[in-house]
């Protein structure tokens, strides 16, 4: 039997809403995962990029083994039933950039975990499939959107589980994704934030989180340019991101450019746009961005309203 799940890619944080806002993006990997009828194969990964020959090698250094994230996903899967996965072949078939900030690995943990789940009968519902896949990935942001789509608010409680609700992203508001051609690994991204944060960095990111969800549930764009700024991971962060900087400082006066975000943990940007010229947008950041030698892939895209699909 064989069982492929398309995941969309996803942009985590939004700005104040680090490790709880994220929203699904139209670009796909497609996890396939096949029970091999012969005993003793084990288990096999196998990667295939439609991306360009730096994503080959980001492939190369990803285990193809038990130590796979998409293995230790569908291993807690077979465990919470009381059995051990083996003979099993997964392949992924990958659109999404890797060490891009575009919820790559999100997106193989959701496709393994959820192909694996139909294979044994769908024995794990909705809220198993979240708390397994946040467990993995350690926070519920870019899970919640790649299984659910949409733009969504997630928590980890305490026990574990995932609380959630979904926003409706205004169809009016346009999102560039600029994907730089370097990457950044989300663990080197998180080594560098700090363990605290100040109280009143504390207080500006809870009151710019509520802003914006005010501003997108009223599609209020002032309220929304206002909303969309951080004080917990971007500041840390911009010393890892060439240009990111410039490029936020080029948009901040702009009327029309609601803001200009880290997606996930970087490297890639995410600019939030209203009735503002998209090209525009595109010849800043790639004039920042070329002048520093680093080439970029822009793409203006919607929401993806509909979560993973399994086939
Ligand atoms: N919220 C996460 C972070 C997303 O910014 O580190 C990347 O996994």
């Amino acid at each position: 039997m064989k069982v492929s799940v398309k995941v969309p890619a996803t942009s985590a944080n939004i700005g104040p809403g680090f490790d709880c806002l994220g929203l699904a993006l139209p670009i796909y990997n497609t996890i396939t995962i096949e029970e091999t009828v012969l005993p003793g194969t084990g288990i096999e990964i196998n990667m295939m990029s439609e991306e360009e020959a730096i994503d080959e090698m980001a492939f190369d250094t990803i285990p193809k083994d038990e130590n796979n994230i998409v293995y230790k996903a569908v291993e807690l899967l077979y465990n919470s039933i009381g059995q051990e996965p083996s003979e099993l072949k997964i392949n992924i078939q990958s659109q999404i950039p890797i060490t891009r900030g575009l919820g790559s690995s999100a997106s193989v943990v959701v496709g393994g975990l959820l192909a694996a789940n139909r294979l044994l009968g769908s024995p794990a519902d909705e809220a198993a499939l979240l708390a397994i896949a946040t467990e993995v990935e350690g926070h519920p942001d870019n899970v919640a959107p790649a299984i659910l789509g949409g733009f969504v608010l997630s928590n980890k409680e305490e026990d574990g589980t995932v609380s959630y609700c979904k926003l409706n992203w205004p169809e009016e508001w346009d999102i560039t994704v600029c994907i730089p051609d370097f990457e950044l690994a989300t663990s080197i991204a998180r080594s560098v934030l700090p363990e605290q944060v100040p109280m009143q960095d504390a207080i500006f990111n809870a009151t710019h989180l509520a802003m914006l969800v005010q501003a997108v549930n009223t599609k209020d764009e002032k309220l929304m340019k206002l909303a969309l700024k951080d004080r917990i991971h971007q500041p840390y962060r911009e010393k890892l991101v060439p240009g990111m900087k410039e490029i936020i400082d080029a948009f901040k006066h702009e009327e029309g450019v609601l803001g200009c975000v880290l997606s996930g943990a970087g490297p890639s940007l995410l600019i939030i746009s209203h009735k503002y010229d998209v090209d525009t947008i595109s010849s800043k950041v790639r004039e920042i961005w070329e002048g520093q030698n680093i080439k970029v892939d822009i793409r203006t895209l919607s929401v993806e309203e509909q979560g993973a699909i399994v086939f």
